[in-house]
């Protein structure tokens, strides 16, 4: 079955095929009939404006039709564990993915990270026992540790930009300041696509606030990726900027600690000065952003800005991705 569960479980060859799809679709922007009779289900246990529209959109686009659902908001609310439901929640997540998986042909689901559970998260818990329970292939639209959608957008928005030549590119993924200690789905995420590409990865971030051992090991054995703690350091000659605030491990091992020492941080934002420091360098984020604490507005407004043209890729992108898992590729 074709989930989506993360990419670099899945073979390089099925990567670079959603790529070039989705470059196709951006290019083409046509509707087709390619997955007609076909039925999308999603379930948002958190709040998305990107992946909900640019998920429905892809479906229509494609000839199919989508359901989207917010749990206990419409539908019972989930249990999820192994106990007498004597609780609030009506319906066990066993019962309502088989029944979800008996209607629709794929379902998509976002359920993020605990941020209190580091081993149930890395090991994707949640979005196991969903997967577990259903008959039809499962796209992840977020999860704990990974958010394979916006990683397919990430790097078609490179691949568009360089025009396919990113090789010798500097990447930046730089930590940013943030008032919460925010998951690391999309920086891990970042951080692979990047890596995959064959770009100059820097990633940029406080020691405090390194992102998973293991992951940063996988992607230097993905690619050229470099750790720095200095976020100047880091901008000067960029080519991308992207920017992304995560508690990191700290945000579970000690959560007063991370907030404390995150409050001194807050010079870690991309500053025009700083993109002015870049090689004509383009600015990332995956959204929603926080102005003025992430990012100077002005660098929003400027013609460096590529925010906008990720969140776009979000539908190309998704429309190669359900083509992917319903095996029209
Ligand atoms: N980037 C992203 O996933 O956006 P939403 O949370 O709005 O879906």
């Amino acid at each position: 079955m074709n989930h989506l569960k993360t990419w670099h479980d899945l073979p390089r060859r099925t990567w670079d095929a959603v790529l070039e799809r989705a470059l196709h679709h951006r290019k083409s922007r046509e509707w087709t009939e390619g997955a007609r009779g076909k039925n999308l289900g999603m379930l948002f246990f958190n709040p998305s404006l990107r992946t909900r529209t640019s998920m429905e959109l892809a479906a229509t686009q494609l000839g199919a039709h989508s359901t989207t659902l917010v749990p206990g908001q419409g539908t019972w609310g989930f249990a999820w564990d192994d106990a007498p439901m004597l609780g609030e929640e009506a319906e066990h997540i066993e019962e309502a993915v088989g029944v979800l998986s008996r209607y629709y042909d794929a379902l998509g689901v976002r359920l993020f990270a605990s941020l209190t559970d580091y081993d149930a998260d890395k090991a994707e818990a949640r979005l196991e026992q969903f997967i577990a329970a259903s008959s039809v292939p499962v796209v992840n639209m977020e999860s704990a540790f990974w958010h394979p959608c916006q990683e397919m957008a990430d790097a078609a928005t490179l691949a568009d930009h360089f025009g396919g030549d990113l090789a010798g590119k500097r990447f930046v993924l730089s930590w940013a300041f943030h008032p919460k200690a925010l998951p690391m789905a999309v920086p891990n995420s970042a951080l692979m696509a990047a890596a995959r590409s064959g770009m100059d990865v820097v990633l940029a971030c406080p020691e405090s606030h390194l992102l998973d051992e293991e992951i940063v090991s996988m992607a230097k054995a993905t690619g050229n990726v470099s750790v720095v703690h200095d976020i100047d350091e880091a901008i000067d000659g960029a080519d991308v900027v992207y920017a992304k605030a995560w508690g990191g491990p700290l945000a579970y091992s000690d959560s007063d600690h991370e907030a404390r020492i995150r409050k001194e941080l807050s010079r870690w934002r991309v500053t025009s000065a700083r993109m002015a420091t870049t090689r004509d360098g383009i600015f990332m984020h995956c959204l929603p952003v926080r102005r003025d604490v992430v990012v100077d507005s002005d660098v929003l407004r400027s013609s460096a800005a590529r925010h906008l043209l990720q969140a776009e890729y979000r539908l190309h992108a998704q429309k190669a991705i359900l083509e992917y898992v319903w095996g029209l590729l």
